[in-house]
C-alpha cells in the first residue's frame, strides 16, 4: 500500500488558543476516509516548542540540550494526536521515536504518529527521513501557509505554485539559520533529502478541501515541489 507522509505544524494542532480539537477531528476523519493509503504523521512543536526553548536558554545556551527540549515537546504534541487517532484509527499505539521502529509500524498499521527524532533537524526533516524509510513517494508539509513565497516577507512576495527542489534549497538556505526552534518555510535537511530521493513536496494550509485535493491527485491551492 502507498504511504503519504504528513509534517504537522505543532501550532496547528495546538495554537495561542488552546488544543485546536475540531481540526484534529476533521483531519483524522479525512486520514481515515482514505482507506487506500497508509500514513506516517509527524507533528511538529509549534510555539510551546520555542516557549520551552525560551525558558531553558535561561540556564544553558547549549543548542543540543535546547533541542531535545523541543524534541519532547514534539513528542508531546503527538502523544496528544495519537489518543485522538486511537478512537477511530488503526494506530501504531505509541509514538514512534526511530526510524526502525517506524517501518515496523508502517507494515503493522494503517497509521503511525511521531515528533522529532535527533538534535539538529526539524520536524520537517523527519517526515523526510520516514519517507525515505518507507519509500513513499508523497509528503504533504501543513502549516498556516499554503504558499512557498519568494522572500520571508509573505505580503510583498509572490506566491511559487510550482518549485524546483534546487529553488526551494535556495529559499531555505536563505532562511535555515539552523538555531532552535527557528521558523522557516522547509527544513534544509529535509530538502536535499527530499531532493535526492525524489520525494514530492505539497506545502498546503488547513483547508481539508485542499488536502482532500492532493491526496486525490488533483492540482490543489499551494506549492509542490519536485512533481
Ligand atoms: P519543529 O519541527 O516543530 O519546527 O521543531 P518548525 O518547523 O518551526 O515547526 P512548527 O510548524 O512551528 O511546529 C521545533 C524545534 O525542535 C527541535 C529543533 O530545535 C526545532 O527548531 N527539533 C525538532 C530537533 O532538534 N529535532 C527534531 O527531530 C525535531
Amino acid at each position: 500500500m502507498e504511504t503519504i507522509c504528513i509534517s504537522l505544524g505543532g501550532s496547528i494542532l495546538i495554537g495561542s488558543e488552546g488544543l485546536n480539537s475540531s481540526y484534529i477531528e476533521k483531519f483524522l476523519d479525512t486520514i481515515a476516509s482514505y482507506k487506500k493509503f497508509n500514513f506516517i504523521i509527524v507533528t511538529g512543536g509549534g510555539e510551546m516548542a520555542r516557549k520551552y526553548i525560551s525558558f531553558a536558554k535561561t540556564f544553558t545556551s547549549n543548542k543540543q540540550e535546547l533541542d531535545d527540549i523541543a524534541i519532547a515537546v514534539t513528542r508531546l504534541n503527538a502523544m496528544v494526536l495519537l489518543q485522538a487517532a486511537k478512537r477511530r484509527l488503526d494506530v501504531n499505539p505509541n509514538i514512534i521515536t526511530t526510524i526502525s521502529d517506524m517501518k515496523v509500524a508502517n507494515s503493522q498499521h494503517r497509521v503511525a504518529i511521531s515528533g522529532g527524532l535527533y538534535p539538529g533537524i526539524t520536524t520537517d526533516a523527519v517526515a523526510v527521513l520516514y519517507a525515505e524509510a518507507v519509500q513513499a513517494r508523497k509528503l504533504i508539509n501543513i502549516s498556516n501557509v499554503s504558499y512557498v513565497h519568494e522572500t520571508s516577507d509573505i505580503k510583498k512576495s509572490k506566491p511559487i505554485k510550482k518549485m524546483s527542489y534546487d529553488k526551494l534549497i535556495e529559499i531555505a538556505t536563505k532562511y535555515d539559520s539552523r538555531n532552535p526552534g527557528s521558523n522557516f518555510v522547509f527544513d534544509l535537511v529535509g530538502c536535499e533529502l527530499a531532493r535526492r530521493s525524489g520525494i514530492e513536496i505539497y506545502f498546503t494550509n488547513t483547508e481539508i478541501s485542499e488536502l482532500r485535493k492532493i491526496l486525490d491527485g488533483k492540482l490543489h491551492n499551494g506549492t509542490v515541489v519536485g512533481v
